[in-house]
């Protein structure tokens, strides 16, 4: 499909997905997230693709929801385009998503990232949830991932204060995977993703499944649910290849059956 507002480039094995409405600072209008959408339902469905990386342009990764689109909306408006439940499909994408952030990552730009799996920031980037200074709160996860991430009093400064904390205060927060030097962001991000893309594809849906379901399920249902996944995994021929060529001290070859 022809994309009108992200740029969508494929190197086997892995695909880089980049925000582009740049006279916006990548304001996220329902279209572009729209068009993320429809973009991870087709990268997940393309074998030679084994993990993305998500990124933005190199002073801004995303400004956050686009503003001018939203400032005369009502709350009928809101609800009957579910604005934000839209958003949900990318946080189901099944392949490892790595955020590479360059510069501002804020409201729905920084909740966006905070719905990857890796986030690896450039020294420049800046998270902050300033929603607060609109009138309203964050609407695609940001009151929920920030503290279940960086725990209640980051999370409670960041949404009450409106702030933004810089790449390194990130780090120390637990926000981000990496910091690095701003243009070596996305080269480390697609690094990091061709090494993902070399593990066994079906364990490593199972093993995002298994993490993301701590977040939403008591300890006991969240171990059964990672048991069942680690005794469906001994059906599958990555299972037979990972451990044969471990016992034959040999590179194991992954085909994802
Ligand atoms: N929506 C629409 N347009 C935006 C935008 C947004 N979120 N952010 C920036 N823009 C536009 C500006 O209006 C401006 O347009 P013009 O050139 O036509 O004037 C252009 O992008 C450049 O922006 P600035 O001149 O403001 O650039 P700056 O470098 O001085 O500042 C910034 C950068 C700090 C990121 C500032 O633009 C800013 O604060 N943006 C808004 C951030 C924000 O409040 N995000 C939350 C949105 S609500 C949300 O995301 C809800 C949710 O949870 C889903």
């Amino acid at each position: 499909m022809a994309y009108e507002h992200i740029l969508v480039d494929i190197e086997p094995p892995i695909a880089t997905v980049t925000l582009n409405r740049p006279k916006v600072l990548n304001a996220l209008s329902p279209d572009l997230i729209r068009e993320v959408n429809v973009a991870l339902v087709e990268l997940d469905a393309n074998d030679r693709v084994g993990a993305v990386v998500l990124t933005g342009g190199p002073k801004v990764f995303a400004a956050g929801a686009d503003i001018g689109d939203m400032a005369d909306q009502t709350a009928v408006d809101q609800l009957r385009r579910d604005q934000t439940g839209r958003w949900a499909g990318i946080a189901a994408f099944g392949k490892p998503l790595i955020a590479a952030l360059n510069g501002y990552a804020l409201g729905g730009g920084c909740e966006l990232a905070l719905m990857c799996d890796l986030i690896i920031a450039g020294d420049t980037a800046r998270l902050g949830q300033p929603e607060i200074n609109l009138g309203i709160i964050p609407g695609a996860g940001g009151t929920q991932r920030w503290p279940r991430t960086a725990g209640k009093y980051a999370a409670m400064e960041a949404m009450l204060s409106g702030s933004p904390v810089t790449a390194r205060r990130a780090y120390e927060l637990g926000l981000v995977n990496k910091v690095v030097p701003a243009e070596m962001t996305i080269e480390v991000a697609k690094r990091t993703a061709r090494q993902l893309a070399e593990k066994p594809p079906l364990a490593l849906r199972m093993a995002k499944e298994a993490v993301l379901k701590a977040f939403e399920s008591p300890l006991s249902e969240g171990l059964a649910a990672e048991r069942k996944s680690f005794y469906f995994l001994f059906s599958t021929e990555d299972q037979k290849e990972g451990m044969h060529a471990f016992l034959e001290k040999r590179k194991g070859v992954f085909k994802g059956r």
